[in-house]
């Protein structure tokens, strides 16, 4: 049979960057267009649910933590957890990211802060995160004027070895490229 690869994913990032956004995004326009998924060859099915702090479910629980799973083709198995970014919920999103193989980190390139508190982020990372875990720098919202040049989110993510990409949840610019990179960076493993 076929080997099964449970592959946890994360999005993290400053509260209202647009990470539950991104996985709808993602989620929609991976339904919509099949050429793309054929094209990468990767194939899944969403399904989602919302828990709470302490992961059971609930439908309308405040600062929730979504997430979803999909299947491959491959028969590997990932799921794709949606964190909150209140600082609030900070120690509940480092309890689910420690055993996170990948992690999606954004922040929003028309919010100077969000950008200041990815160093934090990644330090954050470093300390509670799986060694070997992959990690993504995203600047979302790149449909809006920006405050940060897309050179320094370049720069921070090749300081720190890491891909970069700019995305929007609005329009769906590059949204599938995040996700699908990361896929494909975790399966080539
Ligand atoms: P928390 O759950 O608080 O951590 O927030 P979040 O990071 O999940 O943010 P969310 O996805 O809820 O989006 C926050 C706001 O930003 C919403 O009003 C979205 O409509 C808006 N937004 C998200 N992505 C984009 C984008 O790419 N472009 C624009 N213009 N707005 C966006």
């Amino acid at each position: 049979g076929k080997e099964q690869i449970i592959v946890k994913v994360m999005i993290l990032g400053d509260s209202c960057t647009g990470k539950t956004c991104l996985l709808i995004r993602y989620k929609d326009g991976a339904f919509l267009n099949n050429n793309f998924i054929s094209t990468v060859g990767i194939d899944y099915r969403l399904k989602e649910q919302q828990v709470d702090q302490h992961g059971r479910q609930e439908s309308q629980a405040p600062g929730i933590t979504r997430f979803s799973d999909f299947l491959t083709p491959t028969n590997s198995f990932s799921q794709i957890w949606d964190t909150a970014g209140q600082e609030r919920f900070r120690s509940v999103a480092t309890s689910y990211y420690r055993d996170a193989d990948a992690l999606l980190l954004v922040y929003d390139i028309a919010n100077r802060q969000s950008f200041d508190n990815v160093r934090d982020w990644l330090s954050h990372i470093k300390e509670h995160g799986k060694e070997a875990v992959q990690v993504t720098l995203v600047g979302n919202k790149c449909d809006l004027p920006r405050v940060v040049q897309a050179d320094e989110g370049r720069r921070l993510a090749e300081e720190n070895g890491i891909p970069f990409m700019e995305t929007s949840a609005k329009t769906g610019q590059n949204v599938d490229r995040a996700f699908l990179g990361l896929a494909e960076r975790m399966i080539k493993m």
